[in-house]
């Protein structure tokens, strides 16, 4: 008696497995999550398909690629068009809140030359938080309003922060804890998915086209692409955050946009920030 139980038993175990094997899809290579392969094989084919452009050029976007437009960018960059939002940034940055604090308080190495760790993973709260959150959050804590994000004081905090970093490469941890990997999965998912009704990707935009010509545009490559934020852009007239480009890039493609920090471009940004590890911050930029 006993043994027949068990044998029922070791048989229904079995036939678990088996349904099992028919429900899940195997675990092939390509459905593994291997961030750093990922990494290498980005990085890799960018550096092949420009071969002349140096690492932390990629930082330039379109003007890393593109000749004319380098020319005039040099011209530009003799009075930087971000000059005044750098210098109201900082002010903004150094006068303290009503309660007597300062950002400095909210940041490690009170804030200053930390841009190339943004975003990161935060362990306790299990989701990507960005700069430009952060720099919120800690109004926040110090009993201010929130700022708006894609514009403005917010852009003019970043650029100073951004500034205070230049030269350090990006450096975006990937902790071993399951929800970073899937915030990663998350925003590379969005990356490479097409949308809205020209059906683009931003790949296919920013990988495949990058270096080619859209209207009067060249697209930057995908490889350090948010090096250079906060960005001045004389077609926008003013300074914008990574929220705004995000945002008209979906316009673009005529895509629904999703709010500003919307918790998928968090992870859209994190998985673009890793995968441009070792680019310097070169922020802010300006752009035409
Ligand atoms: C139809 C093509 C197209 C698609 C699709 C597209 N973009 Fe863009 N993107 C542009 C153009 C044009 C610009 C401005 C020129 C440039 O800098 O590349 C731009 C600029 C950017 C920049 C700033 C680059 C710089 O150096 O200033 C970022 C970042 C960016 N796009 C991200 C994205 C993301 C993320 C997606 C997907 C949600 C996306 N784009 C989809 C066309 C596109």
């Amino acid at each position: 008696m006993k043994v027949a139980i068990a044998t029922i038993g070791r048989r229904a175990a079995a036939c678990l497995v088996l349904l099992l094997a028919l429900v899940l899809p195997p675990a092939s290579a390509e459905q593994r999550i291997d961030p750093a392969a990922d990494q290498r094989a980005f990085q890799a084919y960018f550096r092949q398909a420009f071969p002349s452009v140096a690492l932390n050029d990629f930082a330039n976007g379109p003007y890393a690629v593109d000749k004319d437009m380098r020319k005039q960018w040099e011209e530009i960059m003799q009075f930087p068009p971000y000059d005044f939002a750098l210098e109201d940034g900082k002010k903004l940055f150094e006068t303290p809140f009503k309660n007597g604090k300062t950002y400095a308080d909210c940041f490690p190495q009170k804030g200053i030359g930390i841009r190339q760790n943004y975003p990161y993973f935060d362990r306790q709260t299990g989701e990507v938080v960005t700069l430009d959150l952060a720099i919120n959050r800690c109004r926040e804590q110090n009993g201010e309003t929130p700022l708006p994000y894609q514009v403005g004081d917010m852009a003019a905090i970043d650029a100073y922060m951004a500034s205070t970093s230049r030269g350090k490469p990006f450096a975006i941890a990937l902790p071993a804890d399951p929800r970073a990997f899937a915030a990663y999965e998350k925003g590379k998912k969005f990356f490479y998915e097409r949308r809205g009704q020209l059906n683009f990707s931003c790949a296919s935009c920013h990988v495949q086209a990058a270096g080619k010509r859209l209207r009067g545009d060249i697209l930057a490559p995908a490889l350090g692409i948010l090096a250079s934020f906060p960005i001045y852009r004389s077609d926008w007239g003013s300074m914008g955050t990574v929220d705004r480009r995000f945002i008209s890039c979906n316009d673009q493609v005529r895509s629904v946009a999703f709010k500003p920090e919307d918790e998928l471009y968090r992870d859209l940004e994190y998985f673009l920030s890793y995968m441009s590890n070792g680019v310097a911050i070169a922020g802010p930029g300006t752009r035409p």
